[in-house]
């Protein structure tokens, strides 16, 4: 039976290529985004493209109603979507903070709701795997508090969900990337964008596909003893 993924932020930079890679793993993927064009730009044979604002509870619960009508359940999240917004504290916007927690931090808490719910009957080790972020673990780069901490709290939320339903036998796992070169890179200056590369020890952001074939790897039977892990990506560059 084809086991069915949902990737948030399906149409952005990382979520293409995790959508894509999880095709190519023959999954079908239930990409969802904001962003109706960029979905559109996706669609194919093994992919629906569904458009929906994650910072809404009730519209994450209509399109999970939605993919159960169609599929029947959900074997794999991904909660892929999110931002970085760039105001510095003290001077951060309350709305700012408040939007910065709901794409990040409740979008997927919502999702991931909706998803335990679905994965209930289905066969075989389930899997959600948490995009998070190297900016909730390393002070030393450009990352704003609010950022950090809608990440932090998504990590908090990977080990309590894996506790949780560790005996149930869905596995919850976050993967941490540091600079992956993305859309994402737009929100700061080149100058910023050049001194956090250079600390890259490759010398080179990753690329998303890199990213993506971490995330096959957990969605993979080798993947299945894996849960409540938060796996930093970044060449090595924060050892110490
Ligand atoms: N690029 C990096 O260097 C990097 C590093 C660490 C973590 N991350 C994380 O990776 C994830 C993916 O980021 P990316 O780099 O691909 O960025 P991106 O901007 O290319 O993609 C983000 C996607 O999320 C979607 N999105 C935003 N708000 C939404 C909403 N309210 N409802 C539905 N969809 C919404 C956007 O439309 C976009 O398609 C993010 O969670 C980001 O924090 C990225």
């Amino acid at each position: 039976m084809t086991r069915i993924a949902v990737v948030t932020g399906a149409a952005g930079g990382l979520g293409r290529a995790i959508s894509n890679q999880l095709m190519d793993d023959g999954l079908h993927v239930c990409g969802l985004d904001i962003d109706a064009q960029g979905l559109r730009h996706m669609v194919c044979e093994g992919f629906d493209a569904m458009q929906v604002d994650l910072t809404d509870a009730s519209a994450i619960a209509s399109v999970f109603e939605q993919i159960n009508a169609e599929h029947g359940g959900v074997d794999v999240l991904v909660n892929n979507a999110g931002t970085c917004f760039m105001s510095e504290f003290p001077d951060i916007p309350a709305d700012e903070f408040d939007r910065q927690m709901a794409v990040n931090f409740s979008s997927a808490f919502h999702c991931s709701q909706a998803a335990v719910r679905l994965m209930q009957d289905r066969n075989g080790v389930r899997k959600i795997v948490n995009i998070s972020s190297n900016g909730a673990y390393n002070f030393d780069v450009f990352d704003p508090p609010h950022y950090r901490a809608s990440k932090a709290a998504m990590d908090t939320l990977t080990k309590d969900l894996a506790r949780r339903f560790a005996r149930d036998r869905i596995a919850v796992n976050s993967i941490a990337p540091a600079m992956t070169e993305t859309p994402l890179f737009g929100v700061v200056s080149q100058e910023v964008l050049d001194a956090a590369i250079a600390q890259m020890p490759h010398g080179r952001a990753m690329q998303p596909d890199e990213v993506a074939a971490w995330v096959s790897f957990l969605v993979s039977p080798a993947g299945d003893i894996s849960s409540g892990n938060v796996i930093i990506l970044n060449q090595g560059r924060d050892v110490r």
